[in-house]
């Protein structure tokens, strides 16, 4: 999510921050910019809604590229639309101190509102460009605003006017920070955002990984959370954010830059695999409240009176999004609430029995599938109200909707969908659990349960991808597999279908996903001797149902691969295992759904087939 750059050194700082920036893309690319010091001219900033490359054509002939420090940014929008006014860097009142950030500050309105009432003026509507107007403040409280002179005098009141201000901030951050009366140093920090120093030869670099600075140099020194840099040219510093030294040795890397831009994974879609623990913690992060197991709507405003008001729910979406869409259509039952679930491009037709009884909730990590588009305006004009549960800010279905649930799950460049799927359908555990309270479907007790287990998935989904060498080796097993059968029962039946339409997506070989019960009613007939079947057979009150459905299968002669957990394990006869955390049944999903995506990553690598752009698709379907 979003790329940082930072440059001291006595080269020009604007081409090698340009050019960390592209390397950077993949991270985010809807706006962009670039800032820095020259003696001649003070601080200078260029920002552009568009790519890397719209700014380096901007800034081709700028006689400002000769200044020797700046720092850099490329966007993936959170919190304001894309365009040149969010685009980082963002600046004080005075535009003499500038930052980059990348994360998200959940308190960023109670601090915009105490800012605002001391008279601070907002250019943009981003959660970043509070923490610059609160250095500010803090700088002016420390009664040191430069009179007495520029330079190396001012560089503690910096450093303690940013350690003040992340004091008070709430969320996740790695931010670059440049002030143009200290103009011989950076200030970088990080928490639960990733920041790396690149330290060179009488000049360093900062950026959001490696791959930024590769080139210039290897060496590299990792920020821990709740740590601070102080960035000169000729050395780095090191804090914790009490202000307290800290030490660092630094290491070599020995990647190339685009094996740093794959954070050293050989596809993005094994790297976007491995990021979903922060994917869901992204999605629930400022919503949900452990203690009082309730969920924050600041960002969807959804008022209370529509959620007691509705008589049911109508998911719509397309593909994987889909199945996120089912898999919310049993939380919503489950806690009480009607729910059903179509496919976008088969729902507009049946739009008319829509009313505004009934509550639209359209998933899409692009927010631009026509299909679901579609479907949205049919819903509209039947009277509805809709929810947008997507990735993409400032994506036409965000414009099209009434209220927008964001995942935050960053940018997904693999065509086949992993992590966002897991953000939408953490985001569809938030919505259900959050109209179960405000319709006083669930006791307080009980939403403090799910809430508070939810918040652990993302250390169990850890634990899970830790499987990763047992899932690749029962992959490579049958990797010559022509058919691969998928079975679960309610809860997990979409997952069963995921790990179907995953297979299929990348390796171009037939899949099929089927509810476990359904069977013994025509599809056993296709196993035959050797067939591999994945069955997931988690802990769940239909434990010993999905038990006989493996038997059955056995009897045919499949070779059963079962997903099962702790608990669950010794219910179920397999040749093969594949384990799981145990959690609650219904957020099984959760974890369920990752060894199936490593299964499929593995047949396709085995298979070489172009993993992260599969023949035939597109990232993003916007044709009907
Ligand atoms: O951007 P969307 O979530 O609306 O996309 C919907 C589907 O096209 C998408 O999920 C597709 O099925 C993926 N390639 C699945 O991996």
């Amino acid at each position: 999510m979003c790329g940082i750059t930072g440059y001291i050194g006595e080269k020009a700082a604007t081409d090698i921050l340009v050019d960390g920036l592209k390397r950077l893309e993949y991270r985010g690319y809807d706006s962009c910019g670039v800032a820095g010091i020259t003696p001649k001219h003070g601080l200078y900033l260029k920002r552009v809604s568009g790519r890397v490359d719209a700014l380096d054509a901007i800034i081709a002939k700028d006689p400002l590229r000769k200044g020797v420090i700046g720092i850099g940014h490329t966007r993936w929008a959170t919190h304001g639309v894309p365009s040149e006014d969010n685009a980082h860097p963002h600046t004080d009142c005075d535009n003499q101190v500038v930052i980059v950030h990348n994360g998200i500050i959940e308190n960023y309105l109670e601090i915009k509102e105490k800012l605002l009432k001391t008279g601070h003026k907002f250019k943009s509507e981003t959660d970043t460009e509070i923490v610059v107007h609160l250095i500010e403040e803090k700088i002016k409280s420390l009664n040191k605003t430069g009179k007495s002179g520029d330079g190396d005098l001012l560089e503690p009141v910096f450093f303690e006017a940013v350690r003040r201000a992340i004091e008070e901030l709430r969320g996740s951050f790695a931010m670059t920070i440049l002030w143009a009366k200290c103009p011989n140093m950076l200030l970088a920090a990080r928490q639960h955002s990733p920041l790396v120093i690149g330290l060179g030869d009488g000049e360093n670099f900062i950026a959001s990984d490696v791959s930024a600075f590769l080139k210039h140099t290897k060496k590299a020194v990792f920020l821990n959370d709740g740590e601070m840099a102080v960035v000169k040219k000729d050395s780095v510093k090191y804090f914790n954010f009490k202000g307290n030294k800290v030490e660092h040795a630094s290491v070599t890397i020995q990647w190339d830059s685009t094996m740093a831009e794959k954070g050293g994974y050989k596809h993005f879609m094994l790297k976007e695999i491995h990021e979903q623990p922060e994917s869901v913690e992204n999605t629930l992060r400022g919503r949900l409240l452990p203690l009082k197991g309730d969920i924050l709507q600041q960002e969807i405003n959804l008022p209370s009176e529509l959620i007691r008001n509705i008589k049911g729910v109508q998911i719509i979406a397309c593909g994987t999004a889909y199945h996120a869409g089912m898999v919310g259509r049993y939380v919503f039952e489950n806690f009480g609430l009607p729910a059903s679930v179509d496919f976008a491009s088969e729902f507009s037709d049946r739009a008319k029995i829509i009313n505004k009884d009934i509550f639209i909730i359209a998933v899409s990590q692009s927010g631009e599938t026509a299909d679901t588009l579609y479907a949205v305006r049919e819903a509209k004009a039947s009277g509805a109200k809709v929810l947008a549960i997507t990735n993409t800010l400032g994506s036409t279905l965000t414009r099209e909707a009434d209220f927008v649930l964001y995942t935050h799950c960053g940018p997904e460049i693999g065509v086949a969908s992993t992590k966002a799927f897991i953000g939408q359908m953490a985001a569809m555990y938030v919505l259900a659990i959050h109209f179960a309270v405000i319709r006083g479907n669930i006791f307080d007790a009980d939403a403090r349960k799910y809430v508070n287990e939810l918040l652990k998935i993302p250390r169990l989904i850890e634990a899970t991808l830790a499987n990763e060498g047992v899932i690749s080796d029962v992959a490579d097993h049958f990797a010559k597999s022509e058919h691969f059968l998928f079975i679960a029962r309610h809860i997990n039946f979409p997952i069963a279908l995921e790990g179907a339409l995953k297979i299929k997506e990348i390796s171009y070989v037939h899949a099929e996903g089927y509810a476990a019960g359904e069977m013994k009613h025509g599809p056993i007939a296709i196993i035959y001797k050797g067939m591999p079947v994945l069955a997931i057979a988690t802990t769940s009150k239909m434990l010993s149902l999905v038990a006989n459905n493996i038997e059955e299968a056995k009897a045919r002669g499949a070779e059963v691969i079962a997903i099962v957990d702790e608990d669950s394990r010794e219910f179920i006869k397999a040749p093969r295992y594949i384990v799981v955390p145990r959690t609650l049944e219904i957020l099984s999903p959760l974890l369920t759904v990752i060894p199936l995506q490593l299964f499929a990553y593995f047949i396709a690598l085995a298979k070489k087939c172009d993993i992260d752009k599969p023949r035939n698709l597109a990232k993003s379907v916007t044709v009907r």
